[in-house]
This record gives structure tokens, sequence and C-alpha cells, in this order.
């Protein structure tokens, strides 16, 4: 037996004791904005597992909100972490210069989509990060509106949420938050916004937006950026049809538009590819990237095309953004993911965990819709498979068992459980946590028959 076959372990119900006593602590002086999925309260983390204060042990398939793409605590990330705050923990890039950070600029050049030259903005977040698009763009162009996805989730600053477009709780009593922004339809083939079908809807949801939108109500010459999310991540891991972004490409060209592309969820291989956009051979102008470059530490970066990228000195800046320790922390990630071949396992394993998830669909009805690229994948919880009800709180039913059974995994959007395991994953843990998913289901089908 392998030493991964013991996983998940479970030695207390969770929450245990302790889980409740520090729970209870957190409760005294934690803001009330934050919402917990379940009570995991965690207190180590090696690859692929978490542990709790209690000592139970989970297979990790949220990857820390899709943060941990080597897995937690590799030991050549703690190395460099080690390593660079013996050196240097803090000194201000946008003030002063050090060598983490531009490796990781020069780095991030190369991975990013696009063979023109490019240049990195350092901040400390994905919601920075954008904001830095948003900015950046406002300030290329002279122009002030904005085009986003419906469904969207771009952040939560100001700048960021004025594009988020993902639940009501986001945005409600904030307003007014950046005026300009015009939310278009996702291509969500499964919830098609227009009812129809593809593909003999022709992709009406792309022409839409040049025939309607921006042919009746919104001048091309007054938009700064249009921000998409190549798979849709919050909303609820969406997959657009092959050929969708590549005529939004066009249609954006046509109109001399730029196209930022947040990767924050779905870049740093989470897709087999480094960057999602790839799948759909697509050059955007800009991408934005946080979460799992930095392994947890908090990174995150605008990379743009360098003509973009021309506002004047002093126009932004930061003072922890680029720090030396994250950097090095993303240098790390990057090698880790070249030299395990991540891209590849995550390519391998995914399709694994599409055709276990294809055959579940094919005998429980709950199950409504499977789709996903790499290990970016989401299952949609339905009601009836015929009306497509969203199964809300089955999927909450789903996720809370699957946790007490030693499978850490949440939902997406309304109803979609998202798997997103560490790009490392064995196929075995992968099966194992997979194991654990399928009786929840069977058990949750049954009850809601
Ligand atoms: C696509 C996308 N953009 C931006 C963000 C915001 O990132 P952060 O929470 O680091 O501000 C998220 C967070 O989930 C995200 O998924």
């Amino acid at each position: 037996m392998s030493a991964e076959a013991r996983y998940p372990k479970i030695v207390v119900t969770p929450p245990g004791p302790k889980a409740r006593d520090l729970i209870r602590g957190d409760e005294s002086c934690i803001s009330k904005s934050v919402v917990r999925w379940y009570p995991l309260v965690a207190e180590s983390g090696s690859g692929c597992i978490v542990r709790d204060v209690d000592g139970n042990e989970y297979i990790d398939f949220n990857s820390g909100l899709g943060v941990l793409n080597v897995g937690h605590c590799h030991p050549k990330v703690v190395t460099a972490i080690t390593e660079q705050a013996k050196k240097l923990i803090h000194y201000s890039y946008t003030d002063f210069y050090y060598q983490a950070m531009v490796d990781l600029g020069q780095e991030l050049t190369k991975i990013i989509p696009g063979s023109f030259s490019k240049r990195v903005f350092f901040c400390n977040s994905g919601a920075e990060a954008v904001e830095a698009a948003m900015k950046m763009s406002k300030w290329h162009t002279r122009n002030s509106l904005f085009l986003a996805f419906s469904g969207a989730f771009h952040g939560r600053t100001l700048g960021a949420v004025s594009l988020t477009a993902s639940k009501p709780v986001q945005r409600r009593h904030f307003f007014p938050v950046v005026p300009g922004v015009t939310h278009v339809p996702y291509p969500y083939c499964y919830r098609c916004p227009f009812h129809l079908s593809y593909p003999e809807c022709h992709l009406w949801c792309a022409d839409f937006i040049e025939e309607e939108v921006l042919g009746k109500y919104i001048p091309t010459e007054n938009v700064a950026a249009m921000f998409v999310e190549a798979v849709q991540g919050e909303g609820g891991y969406i997959v657009p049809p092959n050929d969708y972004f590549p005529r939004l490409r066009k249609i954006l060209d046509k109109h001399d538009l730029v196209m930022v592309d947040d990767e924050v969820q779905s870049g740093v291989g989470r897709t087999g590819k480094w960057f999602a956009i790839e799948h759909f051979n697509v050059v955007p102008e800009a991408v934005c990237v946080a979460k799992a470059v930095g392994s947890g530490l908090p990174v995150g970066a605008l990379v743009s095309n360098e003509e973009l990228m021309d506002w004047e000195g002093g126009s932004h800046a930061t003072t922890f953004g680029g720090n030396p320790v994250a950097c090095a922390a993303g240098l790390a990630v990057i090698d880790t993911i070249r030299e395990q071949k991540l891209l590849e396992n995550a390519t391998k394993q995914g399709a694994y965990v599409l055709n276990r998830l294809r055959e579940m669909q094919s005998r429980f009805e709950i199950i409504g819709d499977v789709r996903g690229k790499g290990l970016m994948v989401g299952a949609e919880i339905v009601k009836d498979p015929d009306t497509k009800e969203p199964g809300s709180e089955l999927a909450q039913d789903i996720m809370t068992k699957c946790f007490k059974r030693g499978l850490a995994i949440i939902t997406a959007g309304k109803s979609t459980m998202r798997f997103a395991p560490p790009l490392i994953i064995s196929h075995e843990l992968l099966h194992a946590g997979l194991d654990v998913f399928e009786g929840v289901v069977k058990e949750v089908a049954r009850s809601a028959k």
C-alpha cells in the first residue's frame, strides 16, 4: 500500500474540539464580511493534503482557493522563501531596485502569451492587478468605459467590483462603483442567456456585443478595455466554446479595443497551459495574474504589451508590490511547474476527472453538466436535468458531507462543484478524492428523489 492510500483520514468528526475553540476566537474579532465554506481550521499542509487542528487530514481539491498549484509548502518554494528572507525581506520596488523582482518580471514576460515586448507592474493581489489594468488602459487610451462579462469575478476593491458581476452580495450597498462598465453575457452554453443552442446559435453572444452593444449604445472610441476570464471562475467554472474567443478577438480588433485577460484563477498552469486563453489561440494585450504565482505569498502582476504600459512615472505604484520574498516564491513556482512537468500532469489528471465525472453524470441526475480544462473542472448540480433548476442546497449538502469525510471541495456560481486540486496531484489521490465525492453524490441523489 502506498503512503497516499491512507488519505483522507478523519480521526474526529470535524469541527473537533480544538477547531471549535479556535472558531469561537475568530467569531469574537474577525470581520463579519467574510463567510467560511465550512469549519475547516487548517494547521498544516503538505502536497495535496491539508491537516486540521484536531488531526484530520483532507484531500485538498481547493488548492487554498486556487493558490497552491504546486501544492502546500512545496520544498522548493519553502527553500526559496527562507533563503530570500535571510537576505532581504522588503525594499519597495516602486522606489528602489532588487534582483528577485526583475527575475520574476522577466520570467512572467516569457510565459505570458504574445511575442511582443511586455512590461510588468507588480502588486499584491488579484484585485490590485485588475485595478492596475483599469488605470493603465484608461491612461493609455484616455477613455473611460469598460466592457465585462455577466457572471465575472474580478475582485472586490471598488474598481474591480465595478467589473465583478457574479453575486449581488458582492455589490450591495457599495454603489456608486466606478461608472462606465457595461456587462455583456458570457458564453455559458449550458444556460445560454439567449436560450439558444451551440453551434446553431452561430455565436450570437459574440455578435450581440458588436451589433447591439457597440452598434447601439457604447461608442467604441470611448472604451478603455474589455475584461475577460478565459474560463469563468467564481461564476461557475464555465468553459466557452472553442471558437468564441477567436470571434471576440476579431470584433475587438475591428474596433481597435483592448482585451485584458484576467487569469488570476485560471493562470499559472491551472488549465494545463500556462494561461487558459492559450486554449483558444487568442492573444490579449494585457494579462492579470495573482493567486498561484506566489504559492500563498501575496503577489499580483499586470503584464502588458509594452505599448499599452506607457503611463508616466508616478502615475501608479505600491509599497509592498513585488516583495522580494514573494518574488522568490514565484520564481520557485515557475521552475517547479517546468521541472515537474505540471502542465502535462494537469492535462492528464484533468482528463481523468472529466471522465469520471461524466460517468457519474450518466448515473446521477443531479449532475447536470460537466466541463473543464486541465485541473479547472466544474460539475453543475441541478434539481432536475430537464428544467436545469440550480441545485444550490444539494451542492451545499454535497460540499459539507465531503468535508466531513475528508475531501475539501467548494462550489462556484450557484451550484457548481469545483475540482481544482494542486497540479502535482497523483492519480491515486485524485481517485481517492473522487471516490469520496461519488459516495456523497450517491447519498445526496438518493435523498433528493
Ligand atoms: C478571476 C479573478 N480575478 C480576480 C480575483 C481577485 O483576486 P484577490 O482575491 O487576490 O483580490 C479573483 C479571486 O478569486 C479571481 O478569481
